[in-house]
């Protein structure tokens, strides 16, 4: 087969490459397509899908890749893709169409930029024709999974095919309602083991038995190839380790110490990190281990959004270097990442999580503040959430906090007091006026209200007066809304009331 001479190593699927190529002269032709590719974990989507790019001489092709770790920020597949078609045609892209925000309300703002975004991609695929690859998609946030809906739709009369490698079981946990929708509005393609042909071809190239490797690894790619590694390396061993992940683990258990400590933290980055910070968390030198793992065919080298790193050379490897108690490099992690600027909110926050860390609250709202901005309503949505939960379980003490951990963003109600019952009214005004402004009015204005009440009997009447300015944000009909007067009304007497002993007087409260 024609492609295969592009990726050595590379046998079967015919069937399915020839089925890629022809929806592919479809797509070419001007009649776009999208193609799910679904298939388990190491069942060769990856292996095909490159293989099928790499013989697309005739187009433009351009990947982006979810991070099936976490921590990634929102749209980050699309930001790679989109990023990497602008290098192509000469352009600079830093967002998602920022170009056409403007000052329009986050909804009509949001609808503008992905309306953009599908343009741009639409334009692009019109002059000359594209390939785009989005893998992993299970691993997406949900504002990534919603813009490839607009895509798919729109992508019908313009040379372009969307493929898009996931896992079924974990596209349908995470992406549930929008994975149904997908699986209609594009074409399935379902990814099996490798027939005894392709495994009989794989093994005669390297002088092995290809009737015994297809009986132990049932044509399971990534087993398969696992098990070829090990008879290079151990001819003469007659144990089969029975389950890849064994495999796995005993090659890793083949490494020195050091390495496999520079793994364990790597893999609590996830399926790939920046050499310096790698090193950074480490307080050494990794570089030996690193050409050590890259040696025995664990890490492969590649260049990270912040400098240069390594990656696992598959993510059931990075699962299997993950050390026992990851909490505490989780922490680590996290800490440093915050030392960054910019701050990597959404991977600070993911490491913060994964160690329970105290500093998680302020972290949460900085990258809620973050997604908002990139109008990721979904991934702000959730932070917010959880921030309030954090807030009513935690209430961190004011004197407790450390410098940095007062600094969120200053975007909005981000500015309100810190620390306690003030800080957990904060947050959920920060929830309550996301609300409003994603179009949830009723939850939205429960929230200012419950905040205004809470506020009042505190005394706080920075909270109280943001609460009702939240509240009135969002003006449905030209009508005279009595709660927000009343609200209004409850502030101004507040103002005119004595501050009570115990609540510092707000900073721009008239005196
Ligand atoms: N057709 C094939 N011929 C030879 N080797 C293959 C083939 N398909 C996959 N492999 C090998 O099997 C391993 C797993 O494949 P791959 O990474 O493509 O799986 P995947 O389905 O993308 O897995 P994941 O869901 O974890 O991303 C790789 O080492 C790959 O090179
Ligand atoms: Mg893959």
């Amino acid at each position: 087969m024609e492609a295969a001479a592009h990726r050595p190593g590379f046998a079967g699927r015919q069937g399915e490459l020839a089925h890629l190529t022809q929806l592919w002269e479809a797509s070419r032709a001007g009649r776009g397509t999208a193609v799910l590719l679904v298939g388990d974990a190491g069942m060769g989507k990856s292996a095909l899908t490159e293989t099928f790019a790499a013989t697309r001489t005739d187009a433009r092709v351009v990947w982006g890749r979810a991070w099936e770790a976490g921590g990634a920020p929102p749209f980050w597949p699309w930001l790679q893709a989109l990023r990497a078609l602008a290098r192509q045609r000469g352009e600079q892209v830093h967002g998602l169409a920022p170009e056409r925000r403007g000052s329009l309300p986050p909804d009509e703002a949001r609808f503008a930029m992905l309306d953009a975004t599908v343009h741009a991609l639409l334009d692009a695929a019109a002059e000359r024709p594209t390939l785009l690859v989005l893998e992993d998609l299970h691993a997406a946030d949900e504002a990534s999974v919603a813009l490839l809906e607009l895509v798919v739709d729109a992508a019908r009369q313009v040379p372009l095919m969307v493929v898009a490698t996931t896992r079924q079981r974990e596209l349908a946990e995470a992406h549930g309602r929008a994975a149904e929708r997908l699986q209609r509005s594009a074409t399935r393609l379902d990814l099996g083991p490798l027939d005894a042909d392709a495994v009989a071809e794989l093994a005669a190239a390297r002088g092995l038995d290809g009737a015994e490797l297809h009986r132990f690894s049932e044509g399971h790619p990534l087993y398969l190839q696992e098990l070829v590694r090990l008879r290079a390396h151990e001819p003469t061993s007659t144990e089969i380790p029975p389950t890849v992940e064994a495999i796995l683990t005993a090659r890793l258990a083949a490494l020195t110490a050091p390495a496999r400590e520079t793994l364990g933290a790597l893999a609590v980055f996830g399926r790939e990190a920046v050499d310096a910070e790698l090193a950074a968390v480490m307080e050494r030198d990794v570089r030996a281990d690193l050409a050590e793992a890259v040696a025995a065919g664990v890490l492969a080298s590649v260049r990270c959004e912040r400098g240069p790193g390594h990656r696992f050379a598959h993510i059931l490897l990075r699962q299997a270097a993950l050390p026992a108690a990851p909490a505490r490099w989780h922490a680590r992690i996290g800490r440093w990442l915050r030392g960054l600027a910019p701050v990597p909110w959404s991977e600070v926050v993911h490491h913060l999580r994964e160690a329970d860390d105290p500093g998680r609250l302020s972290a949460v709202r900085a990258a809620a503040a973050v997604a908002m901005e990139q109008l990721a309503f979904e991934e702000t949505l959730r932070l917010r959430h959880e921030a309030l939960a954090l807030a009513e379980v935690d209430p961190p003490p004011v004197a407790a906090r450390p410098a940095d951990e007062s600094a969120p963003p200053q975007t909005g109600p981000s500015e309100a007091p810190s620390g306690g019952a003030a800080e957990r009214r904060a947050v959920h005004l920060e929830l309550a006026e996301t609300q409003l402004v994603t179009g949830d009015l009723q939850a939205g204005r429960a929230g200012c209200v419950a905040v205004a009440a809470e506020a009042r009997a505190a005394g706080d009447a920075l909270a109280l007066g943001r609460a009702a300015l939240t509240y009135g944000s969002v003006i449905v009909a030209a009508a005279v809304d009595d709660r927000l007067e009343e609200l209004l009304e409850h502030t101004l007497e507040l103002l005119d009331a004595p501050a009570p002993p115990d609540t510092p007087a707000p900073p721009d409260a008239p005196a």
